[in-house]
């Protein structure tokens, strides 16, 4: 995949009202984005005038489709908003919750917003997190949410190759914001997390693993079986004729 450029580039960051989407939107920002959509539930005001504040809750459909008709252009989509509960996989609800958001959530926003990414050649990035490849076992439905939309990403890369549409994945570490404050762990500042994201798109990496504990955990990553099988059936199905 060869690099993108954050500078004069339009984004929608969703989930950007505080944690690691507001050090995305601030990163964009800082490398020269035009334009920042904001997404969030209850849309707040930014500083910085290219940010523009989107009433987004990524499970109602009607805030989608209200998003993508105001959203004219659009480079570069980062599906960030997720939940994480801890569960121990005895109630089917907390694993509904988690799809909602974590999967159908990033499915339905990018699916909105597709006319517009291809129309730019654009970028889809999908924060997902280490949990995809190895669960943490306090929080076993977070960990499904995330490894169905790592395999979304995966599909989404291939589906959309012809396109000139870019899809990342980022597994992130543990990230200092709210969603893990109770937990003992060390943890990454969201605004170093942002930084590696934004050099990861732009350098073209299709896998982005932004932290020191994910960096390490998935070192060969890149030379690795999972990966090689990713392109090993990308082959294949473009040795099919589609
Ligand atoms: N923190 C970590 O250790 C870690 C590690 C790996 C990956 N991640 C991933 O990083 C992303 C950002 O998480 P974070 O650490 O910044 O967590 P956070 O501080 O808890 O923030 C979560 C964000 O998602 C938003 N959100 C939740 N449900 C939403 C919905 N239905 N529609 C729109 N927005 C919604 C929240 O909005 P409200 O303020 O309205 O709730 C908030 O802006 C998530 O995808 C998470 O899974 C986090």
């Amino acid at each position: 995949m060869t690099g993108r450029t954050t500078a004069d580039k339009i984004f929608l960051v969703t989930g950007a009202n505080r944690g690691l989407g507001l050090s995305l939107v601030d990163e964009a920002l800082r490398r020269g984005a035009s334009k920042v959509y904001a997404g969030m539930r209850s849309p707040l005001p930014h500083a910085d005038p290219r940010v523009t504040a989107v009433q987004l809750d990524v499970t109602d459909p009607t805030d989608i489709a209200a998003a993508a008709a105001r959203i004219d252009d659009l480079d570069v989509l980062v599906n960030n908003a997720g939940v994480s509960v801890t569960d121990q996989l005895e109630d089917r609800r907390a694993l509904d919750a988690h799809l909602a958001v974590n999967l159908y959530g990033p499915y339905a926003v990018t699916s909105a917003f597709l006319p517009h990414l291809i129309r730019a050649e654009g970028s889809i990035v999908n924060v997902l997190s280490l949990g995809a490849i190895a669960p943490v076992p306090v929080m076993p439905s977070y960990a499904v949410s995330k490894a169905a939309a790592a395999s979304l990403t995966q599909s989404q890369r291939a589906l959309l190759l012809a396109s000139g549409v870019s899809v990342h994945g980022v597994y992130a570490g543990p990230i200092d914001t709210d969603m893990i404050r109770d937990l003992d762990l060390p943890k990454t500042p969201a605004d170093e997390v942002a930084r590696a994201i934004l050099n990861g798109f732009e350098a073209g990496a299709e896998d982005i693993f932004p932290d020191p504990l994910s960096a390490g955990a998935t070192a060969g990553w890149d030379a690795g079986q999972v990966k090689n099988l990713e392109r090993a059936n990308l082959a294949l199905f473009a040795g099919a004729g589609r």
